[in-house]
């Protein structure tokens, strides 16, 4: 099946209906530059009228009952099955990421959404005793979830349908209305999404899909109707809405360069290489948790660096849509360029290239580099790129404060077998998750995920996000006999 490029500017949606409008934005494939489709994009008396409307549906929606929730969501999740094919295509064909890869993000999205129906049904609150004091004697606390308001959702280019799925399905599940504002590059996940979710029962203002430019942002992050924000994205641009928006509630899930950690008793040198190799360059390294830095300990390093080096030499890289590939471009020249250029300087500081590091347009070959001076940038910043950086301790408590020399703190990966080292690791690392036997990279969609320093603060996860957009009401019930 081939993407289809349709001529005519897909529409956007205001309040769960579709429009066109005179602006138009192209997309293009990452891989080759050619023509993916054309995007109609909202004139600020649409945005103005989609932002209107979630106000202004705001109290209504709060009190839908939850099984008219549900069944949206679950409507969205069974949709999504059914154009599995379709949008994985739509993905590949807009992030450039491997079919696989975007096979496996619309499965994620499937279960986002299932995920949220089931939360929609079970989330509540409550009881609080109240009789703890004397002056509290017949007294109880009802404390209720209530929506602290619509919510205005900022995705990335990384995950085009699941990180806007993260933001939309817990939002209607608590009742919340909410604005997509989708990664210019990325559009066409989010505007399919916007289809299926207009073939539900939601109210009109429940949600609107609304590909704005970055540079036309600025006016939804300032409006005071919106007064949740859930961002993902750049740390610079994260931070800077929380400047520009000191008295909402602003989620953000920002940048990382993940560290995995290979401690001396780990033993299967061969699937700790595999799935490093694997998860420092899928989607191009472009993902949050992707690993960047391979912290190992001296005793295993010999044996298990070689078989590193060797398993990231054996992806496949290319043209995404082949489905053999496992590693595809970069989002664009720029982000190619940039990542050549780190790696240049990382070389000129004295680093060794075990292999990769080649740029050909949009593509870089998977890249293992070794004696990196911890000042060079593909250390201290987030390569979201295809790139791992090897490092040897002598100590698994230096291998702690390594992975901690950094203003990041989202996943760290901890390949051991010793329960003892796995618990020290979740007490010293400063992270928002730690994955024991496996890659920072493992994320299930129902489990909090988030992180801690300069890689955000609130939590994404459904139900940690459901947690995140709500408020306590308390109803303090008085004069009973309990
Ligand atoms: C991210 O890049 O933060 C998202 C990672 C994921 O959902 O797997």
């Amino acid at each position: 099946m081939t993407f289809d490029t349709a001529a005519k500017p897909r529409p956007f949606w205001v309040a769960g209906s579709a429009r066109s409008g005179t602006e138009t934005l192209d997309v293009h494939h990452p891989y080759d530059g050619t023509d993916v489709a054309t995007v109609s994009v909202p004139s600020a008396q649409d945005v103005d009228e989609a932002v209107a409307a979630a106000a202004g549906v705001a109290r209504e929606f709060r009190s839908t009952p939850a099984h008219v929730r549900a069944a949206a969501l679950d409507h969205v999740s069974r949709a999504l099955a059914a154009r599995s094919e379709e949008i994985a295509e739509t993905i590949t064909a807009e992030n450039g990421k491997p079919l696989k890869w975007a096979e496996v993000e619309v499965a994620r999205a499937v279960s986002t959404f299932r995920f949220a129906a089931e939360e929609a049904r079970r989330f509540v609150g409550e009881l609080q005793r109240l009789d703890t004091d004397p002056n509290g004697e017949g007294r109880l606390g009802v404390v209720l979830r209530r929506p602290r308001g619509p919510v205005l959702a900022v995705a990335p280019f990384n995950f085009p349908l699941n990180l806007v799925a993260h933001k939309v399905a817990p939002a209607l599940a608590v009742g919340a209305p909410v604005i997509v504002k989708p990664a210019s590059a990325t559009p066409l996940s989010a505007l399919i999404l916007g289809e299926i979710l207009a073939e539900t029962d939601l109210p009109a203002g429940a949600f609107s899909v609304l590909p704005v430019r970055g540079r036309d942002m600025a006016a939804l992050v300032r409006d005071p109707r919106l007064p949740v924000i859930s961002f993902t994205g750049s740390t610079s641009v994260g931070w800077g809405i929380m400047d520009s928006a000191p008295r909402k509630h602003v989620v953000m899930e920002l940048g990382s360069n993940s560290a995995a950690i290979i401690c001396p008793d780990w033993t299967d040198f061969g699937h700790a290489a595999k799935r490093i190799a694997t998860f420092g360059n899928y989607q191009a390294g472009q993902s949050c948790i992707a690993v960047q830095r391979v912290i190992v300990h001296r005793d295993v390093a010999e044996a298990f660096v070689p078989e590193l080096v060797s398993a990231v030499r054996a992806l496949v890289v290319g043209d995404p849509h082949d489905p053999a590939v496992e590693v595809g471009p970069l989002i664009d020249e720029d982000n190619a360029e940039r990542v050549e250029s780190w790696i240049a300087e990382a070389v000129s500081g004295g680093a060794r290239v075990l292999v990769g590091g080649e740029r050909s347009g949009t593509t870089i070959s998977p890249c293992v580099l070794a004696d990196v001076p911890p000042e060079a940038s593909v250390c201290r910043e987030e390569v979201f790129g295809p790139v791992l950086v090897v490092s040897v301790v002598d100590s698994v408590d230096e291998a702690f404060a390594q992975a901690n020399a950094t203003e990041y703190g989202l996943q760290a990966g901890v390949f051991t077998r010793d329960v003892q080292v796995a618990f020290r690791a979740a007490a010293e690392l400063e992270v928002g998750g730690v994955v024991v036997g496996d890659v920072p990279s493992y994320r299930a969609d129902q489990m909090p995920y988030g992180g801690v320093k300069g890689s955000g603060t609130g939590r994404e996860g459904v139900r940690s996000a459901m947690a995140d957009y709500t408020e306590d009401q308390v109803v303090v019930l008085s004069g009973l006999t309990l």
